[in-house]
């Protein structure tokens, strides 16, 4: 019988694949799911957005050769997504900020953690953020990136909060409640959910 054409083994009866099983699904997922209320956005209606984003971006850099540029950590998803959706030519890089304000409210006054590589100075930039929630960071970010003499500066965002300052049209508005999944986090955590969902209260209260 030629290699690879015999009979497979059933999934899980690997012993070091069981274990890897038994951490992730016994542990982790039902630890999560527990602290969630309310999905707001499925894996599927994201990444549905994600695809009509993409076409529109490629619309609109048609021809040319945009930098995207992620800020860390919240949008380390939304990049590969979207970027991955899209079939015009990209370069990435990646800025992470600071922004300091009281509680869980930024202020806009923003110090940079991680600076580009890329010079922009003539490029078309088009900054990706997974949410905005103020809009303070952005604006910072804008006007940061503008000055180093970029040919222009765009966001694009997958999701808003209703009193977002200077968001794009197509952002999804979302609640002013405590979100997690696809990116965002809270206490660090729940980033890695492929939903978008409300944070159950007695996670944060
Ligand atoms: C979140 C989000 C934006 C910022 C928006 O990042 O990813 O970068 O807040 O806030 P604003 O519109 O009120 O300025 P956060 O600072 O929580 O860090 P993270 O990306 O590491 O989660």
């Amino acid at each position: 019988m030629p290699a690879g054409l015999g009979p497979r083994r059933a999934r899980g009866t690997d012993p070091v694949r069981r274990s890897c099983c038994t951490n992730l699904v016994g542990v982790d997922a039902a630890d999560i799911s527990a602290d969630l209320e309310h999905v707001l956005h499925t894996a599927d209606q994201i990444d549905a957005r994600g695809t009509e984003l993409a076409a529109l971006i490629d619309a609109d850099y048609a021809g040319r050769r945009p930098v995207l540029v992620g800020v860390l950590n919240g949008a380390m998803i939304v990049m590969s997504d979207l970027c991955r959706a899209m079939h015009c030519h990209v370069e990435v890089d990646w800025m992470a900020v600071s922004s300091y304000g009281s509680g869980t409210r930024s202020s806009g006054v923003v110090r940079i953690l991680k600076d580009l590589t890329v010079d922009v100075a003539g490029r078309d930039v088009l900054i990706v953020e997974d949410i905005i929630d103020t809009g303070l960071t952005l604006s910072y970010l804008v006007h940061n990136i503008a000055t180093r003499g970029a040919a222009s500066v765009r966001v694009v965002t997958m999701f808003r909060k209703p009193e977002a300052l200077n968001a794009p049209a197509e952002a999804d508005e979302i609640p002013d409640e405590f979100v997690v999944g696809y990116g965002l986090d809270y206490a660090g955590r729940y980033r890695n959910l492929r939903d978008l969902a409300t944070l159950a209260p007695h996670v944060y209260r």
